[in-house]
């Protein structure tokens, strides 16, 4: 189907509609007069469709449900017809694809409905270790020093651009923890007062209760939630084996989920497959939804994906600080990279990724 035939004005899977209140009658030239009380269009020659097609709008189907349906006639004076409609202000549709729209609708301020907590099982939400671990998982420790940047703030973010093709050299194991930690590290950890947990009815357990404490992060989060876990593919860093790790931010380390030379399988993964051939790791980004929506219902999947790019921004900046190569991708096969980090895609599911290359 032609899109661009179609009107800018609405999105090519959106549902078309009759606006309210016209009335359709025939003249004896085979023209089409759409009767509204302050309104009245004549469309010349397409009697015959009319009676087919107002149905279709009636009961909203989409662009492409209608030239479907309508197979007898060509589908381009179809579109041509439907252009026609709608810059007449006939029929309508929305700007956005439906789903986006009932999503954008049903989680606005107002029409949502959070899940109903109370200050205290927020704060429970909220100071509790909330990374996720893997506990049998060998621990790869990562230098604590950072590199130094030697470039102007300003001069970072001007310069700041996507890089698809890498030389194919080393990354250091320092340049990566500068990146991992300068784009989801802790930068401190708050413990709730005693008078906070008294008014909350919370316990005040001695020695400080490991489980009411908050890792705060590089990146901010709503409501310090931090539904976002970090997973690395490394191809070519110097001291670290190929394979897929998780990162644990409190303990600034790496998890090794399973050791192996993954290009071949990740580059399946992603449109931008070139890409993945020369690159030295991929920075894969997962939500874990429950840990956000459990407070913010369906707003807070807006807040989860802002999140990741929080995080992408950082890890722009940082690796281009170091003369390091970046892209984010946003185009992959959600179930292949879900099956690939061994997430089930529900409970927790892919979001966004950047790779990573040295120049
Ligand atoms: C959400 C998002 C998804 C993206 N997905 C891809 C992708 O799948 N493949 C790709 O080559 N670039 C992808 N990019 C990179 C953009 O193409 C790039 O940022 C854009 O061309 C502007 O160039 P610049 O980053 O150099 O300023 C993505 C960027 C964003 C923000």
């Amino acid at each position: 189907m032609n899109k661009e035939r179609l009107s800018k004005k609405i999105a090519p899977e959106s549902t078309l509609r009759l606006k309210q209140g016209f009335n359709i009658f025939f003249d004896n030239n085979h023209n089409t007069v759409f009767l509204a009380p302050n309104k009245e269009v004549v469309v010349r020659g397409i009697s015959e469709v009319i009676p087919k097609i107002i149905p279709l709008f009636k009961d909203g189907n989409t662009i492409r449900e209608i030239t479907s349906s309508l197979k007898d006639y060509d589908e381009n004076s179809l579109l041509e017809l439907v252009n026609v409609l709608l810059e007449q202000g006939i029929i309508e549709g929305s700007r956005l694809p439906p789903v986006s729209k009932t999503f954008h609708d049903f989680s606005k301020w107002g029409h949502y409905r959070a899940p109903y907590l109370t200050d205290k099982e927020v704060a429970e939400l909220t100071y509790r270790d909330k990374f996720k671990r893997y506990i049998e998982a060998e621990q790869v420790p990562l230098p604590r020093r950072l590199k130094k940047i030697k470039k102007s703030f300003t001069n970072i973010i001007t310069t700041r651009k996507s890089q698809r093709i890498y030389s194919g050299s080393p990354i250091g194991v320092n340049e990566l923890s500068t990146i991992l930690y300068l784009s989801r590290g802790i930068t401190s950890t708050i413990y709730l007062r005693r008078e906070d947990k008294k008014s909350l009815g919370l316990p005040n357990t001695r020695p400080i209760d490991k489980a009411l404490r908050l890792h705060r992060n590089i990146v901010p989060s709503a409501g310090a939630l931090y539904p976002i876990e970090v997973y690395l593919a490394v191809f070519n860093v110097k001291g670290i084996e190929k394979g897929l790790y998780h990162y644990y931010p409190v303990g600034n380390l790496l998890e090794k989920i399973k050791v192996g030379d993954f290009r071949k399988e990740l580059t399946k993964c992603f449109i931008t497959d070139e890409t993945v051939q020369s690159a030295n790791l991929i920075f894969l980004m997962t939500a874990v939804f429950d840990r956000n929506q459990m407070k913010y219902g369906e707003r807070g999947y807006r807040y989860i994906l802002f999140e990741a790019g929080h995080i992408a921004q950082n890890v722009y900046l940082v690796s281009n600080a170091m003369d390091i190569g970046a892209v984010a991708l946003g185009g992959f096969n959600d179930d292949l990279l879900n099956d690939f980090l061994e997430i089930d895609g529900e409970e927790e599911s892919a979001v966004y990724s950047v790779v990573i290359g040295k120049n």
